[in-house]
């Protein structure tokens, strides 16, 4: 349904030379770029801020996909609509979420909902209809470089069943520990958009990893 999209996760990137790293993966081809939000709260890190999203979208030549992992959404997503293609919000966070979807989509971003790894795919789905993109976390937020869940990918699976099913169009993004290898098995169950921090920022070849992230199954 979805071209595959590949949206490194700045988080893994050398903060002191944000603006280098930003051209950096642009140029080795990210579609878009993945910034975590932690507000110390919600999860149990603090990353940045509203400032760190306008800088980075300042010299951004391809679509922000900010991921909130704060408590409050609806009471900062005033400052992240200027800055944000799309912004993601927790199905657990403290907040009426179908309103906060509705502000999301008002404000002329893309909405999207996730789901942590004890969370069921079924707190989605009363919100299926209000969804452009389902961010199914496969692994703990709230840290980049840790392992992979694959028992997340029956979450993948549902979300794409259920898509044909209803006949909805959201995008199926996953984020946590995904490379060249987890991602294969991401976009067989279903996914079309990759976040990757580590198997991005530190490989040895940039252009190269993301290549094979794109890769599809024969
Ligand atoms: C974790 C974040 C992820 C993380 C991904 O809470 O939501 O986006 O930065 O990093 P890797 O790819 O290293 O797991
Ligand atoms: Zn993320």
């Amino acid at each position: 349904m979805h071209p595959i999209v590949i949206a490194p996760s700045v988080l893994a990137c050398d903060f002191g030379r944000l603006h280098d790293e930003i051209q950096r993966v642009q140029t080795a081809g990210a579609d878009w770029l993945h910034l975590d939000v932690m507000d110390g709260h919600f999860v149990d890190n603090i990353s940045f801020g509203p400032a760190f999203v306008d800088a980075t979208a300042a010299v951004a030549k391809v679509p922000v996909d900010t991921h909130l992992m704060i408590s409050r959404p609806d009471h900062y997503l005033p400052r992240f609509v200027n800055n944000s293609r799309n912004i993601t919000i927790h199905v657990e966070a403290d907040c009426d979420v179908a309103a906060t979807l509705a502000a999301i989509r008002s404000a002329g971003c893309t909405a999207g909902l996730s789901v942590r790894p004890g969370t069921p795919f079924a707190a989605l789905e009363p919100f299926l209809p209000q969804l452009d993109l389902i961010l199914v976390m496969t692994v703990e937020p709230g840290f980049g470089g840790q392992a992979f869940q694959p028992a997340m990918l029956e979450k993948v699976r549902t979300a794409f069943e259920l898509r044909a099913r209803l006949g909805l169009s959201y995008r199926i993004e996953v984020d946590g520990g995904v490379n060249a290898e987890t991602g294969l098995q991401c976009v067989v169950a279903g996914a079309d958009t990759l976040v990757a921090g580590t198997s991005v920022f530190r490989a040895p070849d940039m252009v190269a990893a993301i290549r094979q992230l794109r890769t599809r199954p024969l």
